[in-house]
């Protein structure tokens, strides 16, 4: 018998593939890993298993590698070309995700990259599920020229193909400079952690090259200035771990996409509960102000109230809760700051918060109590007109159940915004200490009677006396109430369960809209 030819040891194919995968894995390796850490951050990897639900990662993409060869590209390695992308479950349900991964070239985003999170999202889309971005890198990868700035472009586009179709959440985790900010800024909800996040169009540098000013990345982009000043994120996290936590608690409020109703909860609270709380505040002095938080809680399931947009124009409140186990959005005016009044931040806000509800299938609920637009030469220059105007149009235009209580005031060009019958509000309530006129008594005390306080012998005993007359005519709900502006002006202690056989009963609204392109709200 011929000796065997003795043939060379060969990997099998399974640990040829599980070696490939493990290198990709590996991102930039251990020590870049070490570095990212070193600046409190996670790897990208990390980031996706704290997000979603345990194993339920399903990775696309691995292998994928960029093509470029420009500036020693083709030398280099970089796995899974720096982003990590696949489907997962949350809370139980699939969505798509991807997280950038600054330890594989800074994250910095070339073709292959982002075709990888254009195909990510366009299976959200395919399959109806929420997509969830975890961002951290240095922008358009220099060495890839144009083919980066058209990825970029590419991901842009598709932002705007799903906006309203399935919800979008991006997270930013580290830098995000450039055009790389607007895709974040496409999507719903902006989350920034406290310290590590940075959005900016031009860094430091190029601020100071050009305008003289001086700020670091903080003062010019980080978590408080974008959820204070420009309202550019709407939830900040004191650490990665509370962020992930905070996106979980937004996606169980919502629906998969715009076909779906939210996902209702088991009840929790009994649909019936009274309140002395509310009672308390329906009897406070009308100048006296009161925490609209805890009106907003005291009508929830639970007490429990998710606030979108927390430190961005206090005046207007905006947020998601359940009644009896259904998801609501809240938008409320707060009278502890600027007394209520609606301004240009409060304006956008608000509107961008109902467009949300409206094309998610999130009932409205809105409470009133606005002493009517903020005056000033800063808001008439900043312009209030045309940006005030978008709450009225997101509130015109949402066909979703709108259940409106006017609390206290409700006053002026205000009271219409405000989800009021004439913009088709389905269920108008008030309180019976609510003032529904075109304004307050001393405003309107002023301008009727000037001629009579300036001929007066005791003005101040006389403006009284036409302020008492004036409450007692106007500063009520019954002139709207016998209009039938108001449905019902209800006990105050009584709002929960009013409000939720309210939308029970709107549970099968539908509207038909007039057929067209797009109506064109002022931007
Ligand atoms: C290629 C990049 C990169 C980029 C970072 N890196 N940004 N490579 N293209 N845009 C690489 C670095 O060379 C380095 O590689 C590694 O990533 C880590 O970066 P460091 O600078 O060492 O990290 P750090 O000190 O933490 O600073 C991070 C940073 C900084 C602040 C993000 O890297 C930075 O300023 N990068 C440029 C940001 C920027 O201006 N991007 C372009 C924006 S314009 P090595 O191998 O040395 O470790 C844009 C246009 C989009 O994005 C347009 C869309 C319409």
């Amino acid at each position: 018998m011929s000796e065997k030819k003795k043939r060379p040891v060969s990997k099998s194919k399974t640990q040829d593939l599980l070696e490939r995968r493990a290198k990709a894995e590996a991102g930039g390796g251990p020590e870049r890993a070490a570095a990212q850490r070193a600046q409190g951050k996670l790897t990208a990897r990390e980031r996706i298993a704290l997000l979603i639900d345990d194993g339920s990662f399903e990775e696309t993409d691995l292998l994928v590698e960029t093509r470029a060869t420009d500036f020693g590209l083709d030398q280099k390695s970089l796995p899974a070309d720096g982003v990590v992308t696949g489907s997962a479950k949350i809370n139980g349900r699939p969505v798509c995700v991807y997280a950038q991964d600054f330890t594989v070239l800074g994250g910095s985003l070339g073709l292959a990259h982002a075709m990888k999170i254009c195909k990510v999202m366009d299976l959200a889309v395919a399959a109806g599920v929420p997509v969830i971005g975890l961002c951290d890198s240095g922008g358009a990868r220099i060495q890839e020229g144009v083919e980066s700035l058209g990825g970029y472009a590419e991901i842009f586009f598709r932002n705007v193909q799903a906006s309203g179709y399935v919800p979008q959440i991006s997270a930013i985790l580290g830098p995000c400079a450039g055009g790389a900010v607007y895709s974040p800024a496409l999507t719903d909800f902006v989350f920034m952690i406290e310290g590590t996040s940075h959005m900016f169009i031009t860094g430091p540098e190029v601020v100071k090259a050009a305008t003289g000013e001086t700020c670091d990345f903080e003062s010019l982009g980080g978590a408080q200035t974008h959820a204070q000043r420009s309202g550019v994120c709407h939830f900040v996290a004191g650490s990665e771990q509370d962020c992930f936590r905070q996106i979980r608690e937004l996606l169980d409020y919502l629906p998969q996409n715009c076909r779906e109703a939210p996902k209702a909860a088991m009840a929790s609270d009994d649909p019936r509960r009274e309140s002395d709380l509310l009672e308390r505040v329906g009897e406070l002095d009308a100048a006296k102000p009161y925490k609209i938080h805890d009106v907003i809680r005291e009508i929830s399931d639970g007490h429990q109230f998710l606030e979108v947009h927390k430190r961005f124009a206090p005046n207007l409140v905006c947020g998601f809760l359940r009644l009896d186990g259904e998801p609501v959005g809240v938008v409320a005016n707060n009278p502890q700051s600027l007394s209520g009044a609606l301004d240009i931040d409060a304006s956008e806000k608000g509107a961008r918060f109902v467009n949300f509800c409206d094309a998610f299938n999130v009932p409205l609920l809105t409470l009133v109590d606005v002493p009517g637009y903020w005056p000033g030469m800063e808001q008439e220059h900043g312009g209030i007109i045309r940006r005030g105007a978008k709450l009225l149009y997101a509130y015109a235009r949402a066909t979703v159940p709108k259940v409106t209580v006017v609390l206290r005031k409700a006053y002026g060009g205000a009271y219409d915004v405000m989800s009021s019958k004439h913009v088709r509000g389905d269920l108008n309530y008030a309180w019976p200490c609510a003032e529904i006129a075109v304004m307050g008594p001393q405003g309107a005390v002023s301008i009727l009677y000037k001629a009579e306080l300036k001929a007066a012998k005791d003005p101040a005993k006389r403006r009284a006396e036409l302020v008492a007359g004036y409450v007692e005519t106007f500063a009520s709900p019954f002139q709207a109430a016998k209009r039938g502006y108001i449905d019902e002006v209800i006990e105050a202690r009584k709002t929960r369960p009013k409000v939720i056989r309210a939308f029970r009963f709107l549970k099968g609204k539908k509207v038909q809209r007039l057929p067209k392109k797009h109506g064109n709200i002022p931007l």
